[in-house]
């Protein structure tokens, strides 16, 4: 048809694309609208501009995002002027093209707004859930960009983050979460608040670490402090917010979870299963827990991904080598400044052999993670430089036994057991 060959600029509106079509359905969640609301549906698009509407031309054809049309009339009359145009790209006149074709393939300088400015439409609409979002961190890098998009972003890093976030996005929907991750106790209760905020949950992003310590430390739980907060914490929050994961999910979406975890997993032998509910200080050395605790993440990932059976999809990954808080605590900065990663000033290495990251490029694999479509296809996997690497896992953080022990071992541990 004529209207597919011109091409419009993003703050086009869209309206006049309809022009000489007879009939147009909408996908309205999972179910295809009537004409009669469709109708009615072009009335309420009738202001969008291209870029509203999530609409890009893909050669001389259109497609259009699912457009989310509120079934109540009272709902109905106030989405004229506050759409919200979400889902899985579709095209209503051809299902068949394949969207996936133009986007962009990142590399290791992408940044998170790259990859959120891509996905924007994805991220419109949904609620993301991340942890340790404190300034100068990789989640607070990806909250910020998220914010942009997503109708509400619960961040659990106290300082300041909400306020330095909402300077640059002044419209962002952030929402304070206290969460101590090294209290199972804790954890229950941070999950029954975000279990009685009325939304669904879309994304689930455990980026929350403590920094390698030169001792082991318990947690009050007579946990092993690393592993606490990046995984058994975590496992046990991820269980109780379940429930919330599933109610977003819908025949066009399935609710994500994303481990940041580290290419420090590769070093030492991976989770030691028999001190994961018994840590012996003797087992443990200074750096040993942190990386044990990134494996677990990429085991969780693939057995979560596995018993989900496509109702959860989640990911894993290494962001880079990000200059952040994480550095500046003493024991993981002796670390690395005898690994030749900082220098003996504490500041990062440029003559490492290891390439440093800016915040926004080691926050870009965490927003892949949560909205990269073509991941989809690709449940479970390990994600390096925004794109899937599962070759890049150690053979003790893929071994499908080892992440089926340690799942029965962590259920055990928080005395709950997942249901889908
Ligand atoms: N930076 C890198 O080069 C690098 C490399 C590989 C992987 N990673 C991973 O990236 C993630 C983010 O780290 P980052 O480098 O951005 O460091 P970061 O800014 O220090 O982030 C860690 C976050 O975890 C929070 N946290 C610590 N203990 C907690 C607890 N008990 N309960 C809840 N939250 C807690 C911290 O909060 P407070 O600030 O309040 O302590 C902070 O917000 C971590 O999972 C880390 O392992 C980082």
């Amino acid at each position: 048809m004529e209207f597919m060959k011109r091409p419009l600029a993003p703050e086009s509106p869209i309206f006049s694309l309809f022009d000489g079509l007879e009939f147009m359905n909408f996908l309205v969640g999972d179910d295809m609208i009537a004409d009669r609301d469709a109708k009615h549906a072009l009335k309420c698009l009738r202001n969008l501009t291209m870029r509203d509407a999530g609409m890009k031309f893909r050669g001389f054809r259109i497609t259009i995002n699912h457009y989310i049309y509120p079934r109540r009339p009272a709902v109905r009359a106030a989405a004229l002027t506050d759409v919200s145009v979400m889902g899985k790209v579709t095209c209503p006149w051809d299902p068949t093209i394949d969207t996936s074709m133009s986007l962009p393939t990142f590399t290791p300088s992408t940044t998170a707004d790259d990859v959120a400015a891509t996905f924007a439409e994805q991220i419109r609409g949904k609620n993301v859930l991340i942890t340790g979002t404190s300034v100068n961190g990789i989640g607070f890098e990806a909250a910020r960009v998220l914010a942009k998009y997503a109708n509400l972003v619960i961040i659990t890093g106290l300082r300041l983050s909400e306020e330095t976030i909402k300077k640059e996005v002044p419209s962002a929907n952030i929402r304070q979460l206290v969460l101590d991750l090294s209290s199972m106790a804790a954890v229950r209760k941070a999950a029954e608040e975000v279990n009685a905020y009325s939304e669904p949950l879309h994304v689930l992003i455990h980026n929350a670490a403590a920094p390698a310590g030169k001792k082991i430390t318990l947690t009050v739980d007579g946990l092993e402090r690393q592993m606490a907060v990046a995984q058994i914490g975590p496992f046990l929050l991820t269980k109780l917010l379940a429930p919330k994961l599933l109610a977003a999910r819908s025949a066009n979406y399935t609710p994500r979870v994303v481990m940041v975890s580290s290419k420090g997993h590769m070093r030492g032998s991976g989770v030691n299963l028999s001190t994961v509910a018994h840590p012996d200080p003797e087992k443990h050395t200074e750096s040993d827990g942190y990386f044990q605790a990134k494996s677990a993440n990429i085991l969780f990932a693939s057995e979560l991904t596995k018993r989900a059976e496509g109702k959860i999809n989640a990911y894993s990954l290494h962001p880079g080598l990000i200059h952040t808080n994480i550095e500046h605590n003493e024991g993981a900065k002796d670390i690395l400044i005898i690994a030749g990663i900082l220098t003996p000033e504490g500041l990062p290495n440029l003559n490492s052999p290891l390439k440093w990251k800016t915040l926004g490029q080691g926050a870009a694999t965490t927003v892949a993670a949560a909205f990269d479509t073509r991941l989809d296809a690709k449940p479970g996997s390990y994600l390096v430089d925004s794109v899937e690497a599962n070759d890049q896992i150690a053979p003790h953080s893929s071994d499908p036994e080892r992440a089926a022990k340690l799942w029965t071992i962590t259920e055990k541990i928080v005395g709950e057991k997942f249901t889908f």
